[in-house]
């Protein structure tokens, strides 16, 4: 287990969605294993704005990967073995309000849970629960939302993020639903992502791109995978302007929640 003020200390993981398979020019690829198993593909690592940035596709970079079938546990752990400790997850979304049209860059701060099945803890044994009413990093999502306005967009600050379980679209009635809710977003990866990076006491900052309306919000069409992979590509490059330039922001000592979420637990195995 590293020394107490080492955790402090931060190195920037990326997590690339459907789309976005590379990030850094001049990197080197370390094959990791865990105790989970592999992790979605090779973990690239290099530096950005001195800092030292390891990258990993989300879905491999063929998409091997969809989001059922995503080894989560592998993932995280693997990036914080490699010294990781916060996270900057770029992600393709569905929208569910008119007034976030494909293309618009939110930077949620709550998720909704609507996935089945998915290993979704490392804390299989003992009273261990952790805290996660604040899902998200305060400090990485304040930086996410300054690299987008520096780098000229104006991202959403907040919102609600439903996670369904996928593989397919939602119907037109459970998207209603989400909209009634109040909630912005729907994407299919968000969760367990962001909770096992709690529980290994990582920062975690979702990064979320528009790529279409939802199908309670477009009243003719049903959402299209070409149209969100299509989406994604036009904006890959504005979303990869604002990655660097969050990795630039984050703080590079941890003074946020997410570095002692897990202070006062007994966790029964140690932290990679
Ligand atoms: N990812 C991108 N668009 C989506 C949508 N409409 N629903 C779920 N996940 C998505």
């Amino acid at each position: 287990t590293p020394p107490p003020d080492d955790d402090q200390a931060a190195g920037i993981g990326v997590i690339g969605g459907s789309g976005f398979y590379s990030l850094l020019a001049d990197a080197r690829e370390v094959k990791v294993d865990t105790p989970y198993g592999p992790p979605s593909d090779v973990v690239s690592v290099g530096t950005v704005a001195g800092r030292t940035v390891a990258f990993l596709p989300r879905h491999g970079r063929d998409h091997a990967f969809p989001p059922h079938r995503i080894n989560y546990r592998a993932n995280l752990w693997a990036l914080r073995s490699l010294g990781v400790r916060q996270i900057l997850a770029p992600c393709a979304v569905g929208s569910l309000r008119r007034d976030l049209p494909p293309g618009s860059v939110v930077v949620p701060d709550q998720l909704v849970d609507r996935t089945s099945g998915r290993v979704q803890t490392y804390f299989d044994s003992g009273a261990l629960h952790a805290q996660f009413a604040d899902p998200y990093c305060a400090d990485g999502r304040a930086a996410a939302v300054r690299a987008a306005t520096a780098t000229g967009t104006a991202a959403t600050d907040g919102g609600t993020m439903v996670v369904v379980e996928g593989p397919r679209f939602s119907t037109r009635a459970e998207s209603r639903w989400f909209a009634a809710a109040g909630w912005s977003l729907v994407n299919m990866t968000g969760h367990p992502e962001a909770v096992l990076a709690r529980e290994l006491a990582m920062c975690y900052t979702s990064l979320a791109l528009v790529t279409d309306f939802d199908a309670g919000i477009d009243a003719a069409e049903s959402v299209a995978q070409e149209e969100v992979f299509a989406v994604f590509a036009r904006n890959i490059e504005r979303l990869r302007g604002i990655v660097l330039e969050a990795v630039a922001l984050l703080p590079e000592q941890r003074r946020c929640r997410c570095a002692t979420a897990l202070d006062g637990l007994y966790i029964p195995f140690d932290l990679p």
